[in-house]
């Protein structure tokens, strides 16, 4: 048995209410046991475990949290959009048609160029703090590049998603309902080894709730579980589709009805907002208070994709929703990392109880306020996974 103690840590963030009656479970003056890559026991330095211990690590006072859970991106692809960026931050308005840019730069783009580039994003992802993260395709739409992003995502996370539904690729404008036959036949075929999840972009220039019904319902029925891109851009019924299809989680919606938060309030369907595509397309900021007073789950996660949040920094979703959103910076924090674990309806991630794998991040700052009192400050000192440390 290999077992660490992490060891006089200043504010000890476990997301255990026991600890202290709140979601975020603090512990003051903590220490942190680890045993074969878990969480063996979380108390006060005081208490902690003076037996085989085989390493003793000082956190010399700072903040530990939960590794966060980015349970939202797109990150196979090649190529960037930064001029379509520009031109946003010049006045012109997001819509879902610079994605057929990406598509055809990801299907020109060799399996190693897309591998190199998902891994550089992994790295980003990891070095701020990222334990766990979910993966789209969605770039390829063929059936051969879908199978390749799938297979590329596979091989750096379990959580992989089908998302041949993101836009009905230009050789298919002209008759999108075979596009729908493709992607609920040979291309949901072909992608069913590598894939975990099954999403849609139901939104203005995407899916339609029927043409999403239909494609989340195929997927379902080969065993994948559904998830789904909804009221991005606009009012509609697809957050009420997602709780229809009990999806695990409805991300973006950026545009609620009282009705849409009525049946999310009943609901097991998380609300995942990504504050990281209001930012690139300078669009509104949703509110996360009506959510709140719902009693809706609410996730944080980074969308990263090369068009609307080029960005892998769950710090900086913090202080933006923090900042814009009114999110207290308690729940920003619980959103990023048990938010995201729910979204992902995963247990043993998202917090440090006692037999969670031991993902977490010592922080340069003593208190988790810090990650959005200090926007933009690589706060992120060390980075564990599965007990082992990554950064
Ligand atoms: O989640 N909303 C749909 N898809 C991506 C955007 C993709 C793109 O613009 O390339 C998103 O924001
Ligand atoms: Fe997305």
């Amino acid at each position: 048995m290999t077992s660490t103690l992490l060891f006089n840590i200043g504010q000890l963030v476990t997301n255990d209410p026991q600890h202290d009656g709140t979601k975020l479970g603090v512990i003051n003056d903590a220490a942190l046991l680890i045993e074969d890559g878990v969480v063996a026991w979380a108390g006060p330095n005081a208490d902690a475990p003076t037996h085989h211990i085989k390493r003793k690590i000082d956190a010399h006072g700072k903040a530990v949290i939960p590794g966060f859970v980015d349970s939202h991106t797109h990150m196979i692809f090649a190529g960037d959009r930064s001029k379509e960026f520009r031109a946003r931050m010049l006045g012109e308005s997001y819509t879902a048609g610079g994605i057929a840019h990406t598509v055809e730069q990801t299907r020109s783009a060799s399996d190693e160029a897309l591998t190199n580039n998902a891994k550089s994003l992994l790295n980003e992802a990891y070095s701020s703090g990222t334990t766990t993260i979910e993966c789209k395709s969605g770039y390829g739409l063929t059936v051969e590049d879908e199978r390749r992003s799938l297979e590329i995502a596979q091989s750096f996370t379990e959580e992989t998603t089908f998302l041949g539904a993101h836009v009905v690729p230009v050789e298919y404008k002209k008759n999108p309902k075979d596009y729908v036959d493709l992607v609920t036949g040979p291309m949901l075929d072909a992608v069913l080894p590598y894939s975990k999840w099954i999403d849609v972009f139901c939104d203005k220039g995407a899916f339609s709730v029927d043409d999403a019904r239909t494609i989340l319902k195929a997927g379902m029925a080969k065993g994948l579980q559904p998830r789904l891109h909804a009221n991005q851009l606009q009012e509609g019924q697809g957050v009420r589709l997602g709780v229809e299809l009990d999806v695990a989680s409805v991300d973006h919606v950026s545009h609620l009805s009282e009705k849409d938060i009525e049946a999310l309030s009943t609901s097991n369907t998380v609300a995942t907002l990504l504050p990281g595509a209001e930012f690139s397309t300078r669009s509104a900021y949703p509110d996360v208070r009506p959510l709140l007073e719902a009693s809706i789950t609410v996730a944080l996660a980074s969308d990263c994709n090369p068009g609307s949040s080029y960005t892998t920094n769950m710090p900086f979703i913090i202080a933006i929703a923090v900042r814009e959103m009114h999110f207290s910076p308690e729940l920003a924090l619980w959103s990023a990392t048990m938010g995201g674990a729910k979204a992902l309806r995963r247990d043993d991630i998202g917090h440090l109880f006692e037999g969670a794998r031991a993902n977490f991040s010592i922080l340069s700052a003593d208190s988790y306020i810090h990650l959005a009192y200090r926007p933009g400050v690589n706060l992120i000192e060390q980075v564990w996974r599965d007990g082992l440390q990554i950064k």
